[in-house]
C-alpha cells in the first residue's frame, strides 16, 4: 500500500509517499481503508526526532495519527464493527496517512455518523479528544470565564466550542484577521497575541481575572505569563507541562498524553454530524501532496486542521 513515510529521522521535506507493507488486523483490531487523515504537531516532532527521548519511533514511520474511512476487515473477537462500517479513529503515534491503517477497538475508534464525511471526521480525533480531556481535567463549569491561548489551532478549534457549549464565557487569542473566526466558534472576546501581553489584554476585559486559562502554547515557567490573567484561586490547564503552583492560590493541571473516556470520540462525531460542532479544515491536500501538507502545517498559519484526502 502507499503511505506517507519517514525512513529515518529527517527534515520535514524528507518524507515521501511510497510503498510499505499493508498492516493486518490482529485480535481486537480493525483494518480501516483510509479516506482522509489529519496532521498534528506531534507528527512533526516524530518525523524529525525532536522528541525521540520521550517518543522514539520505529522506522519506517508511517506519518499521522488521525484517520477516517471504512472498516475493511475485523480481527478476531471483534463484534462491534463489520466491514463497510464508516469510522473515525486515533491511531496512536503513527499509521494514519496511508491507504490502510489498523486501530484497536476502544475509545480511540468510533462509528462515523451519517452526515459526517471522512475529511471532516479525520479532523476531529486528537485535537477534539485533547480539548475534551483538558476541559474535564480543569472542571470548567457553566458561568465561568476562560481564556483559550492558541485558539486558532487544532485543539483551540474544539476547546473554544466545547467551553462555550458548557456555558462558559470564552476569550480567545486571535489576530484581527482571525477575530471573526473565533467569535464564530463561540468566543465572546478576543485578544491579539501578536499585539501585546495576552494577560494584560485579558484583564482589561475581565478586571478580576478569568476563572480558567487553557494554554495550548506555553510550557514550563512561560505559563506564568498567561497565569497572570487568572483571578486568585484560578486554574490553568495545559497539554504540555509546567508549575503546579503559580502563587495566589492559582494551580496548574497537566494532562500529559490525553486519556479519552469511552464515548468521547462518539460524542464529538455526533456533534459534528448534527452541526453542533464546527470542523474547520484550514487546508486540504490530496494524498500526492502530503509532503507539502506537512511543510505547510509546520510553516504557515492555517486555521483549525490540515487534512489529507486518500483515494
Ligand atoms: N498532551 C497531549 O495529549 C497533546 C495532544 C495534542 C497536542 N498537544 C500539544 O498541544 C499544543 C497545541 O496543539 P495544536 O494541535 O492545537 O497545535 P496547532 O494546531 O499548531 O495550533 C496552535 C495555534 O496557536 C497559534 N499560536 C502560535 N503562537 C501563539 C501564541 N504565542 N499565542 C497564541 N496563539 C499562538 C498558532 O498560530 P500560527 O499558525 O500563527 O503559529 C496556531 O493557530 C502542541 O504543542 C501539541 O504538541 C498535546
Amino acid at each position: 500500500m502507499k503511505a506517507l513515510v519517514a525512513r529515518e529521522y529527517t527534515t520535514l521535506d524528507g518524507v515521501v509517499v511510497t510503498d510499505v507493507p499493508q498492516p493486518a488486523a490482529g485480535p481486537g483490531e480493525v483494518l480501516v481503508k483510509v479516506e482522509a487523515a489529519a496532521l498534528n504537531p506531534l507528527d512533526l516532532a516524530l518525523i524529525t526526532g525532536a522528541m525521540k527521548g520521550v517518543f522514539p519511533v520505529e522506522h519506517p514511520l508511517v506519518v499521522g495519527m488521525d484517520a477516517s474511512g471504512t472498516v475493511a476487515e475485523v480481527g478476531e473477537g471483534v463484534t462491534a464493527y463489520t466491514p463497510g462500517d464508516p469510522v473515525v479513529a486515533f491511531t496512536g503515534q503513527a499509521g494514519a496517512v496511508a491507504e490502510y491503517t489498523v486501530v484497536a477497538v476502544g475509545p480511540h475508534l468510533a462509528k462515523r455518523p451519517a452526515g459526517l464525511a471522512a475529511p471532516r471526521a479525520a479532523a476531529i480525533p486528537e485535537s477534539g479528544m485533547t480539548a475534551t480531556c483538558l476541559l474535564r481535567a480543569v472542571g470548567l463549569a457553566a458561568g465561568e470565564s476562560v481564556l483559550v491561548v492558541g485558539a486558532t489551532g487544532g485543539i483551540g478549534l474544539y476547546a473554544v466550542q466545547l467551553a462555550a457549549s458548557l456555558g462558559a464565557k470564552v476569550i480567545a487569542t486571535a489576530t484581527p484577521d482571525d477575530a471573526d473566526y473565533v467569535r464564530g466558534l463561540g468566543a465572546q472576546g478576543t485578544v491579539d497575541y501578536k499585539a501585546g501581553d495576552v494577560a494584560e489584554q485579558t484583564l482589561r476585559q475581565v478586571p478580576d481575572g478569568v476563572d480558567v486559562v487553557v494554554d495550548l502554547i506555553n510550557r514550563g515557567d512561560a505559563l506564568s505569563t498567561t497565569a497572570r490573567a487568572l483571578r486568585d484561586g484560578g486554574r490553568l490547564v495545559s497539554p504540555l507541562f509546567g508549575p503546579q503552583d503559580f502563587g495566589r492560590g492559582v494551580t496548574g493541571v497537566y494532562i500529559g498524553s490525553f486519556t479519552a473516556e469511552p464515548g468521547d470520540l462518539e460524542d464529538l462525531a455526533a456533534r459534528a454530524a448534527d452541526g453542533r460542532l464546527r470542523v474547520e479544515m484550514g487546508a486540504t491536500y490530496p494524498f500526492a501532496d502530503a509532503r507539502q501538507a506537512v511543510s505547510d502545517f509546520a510553516g504557515k498559519h492555517i486555521r483549525g486542521k490540515v487534512v489529507i484526502t486518500v483515494p
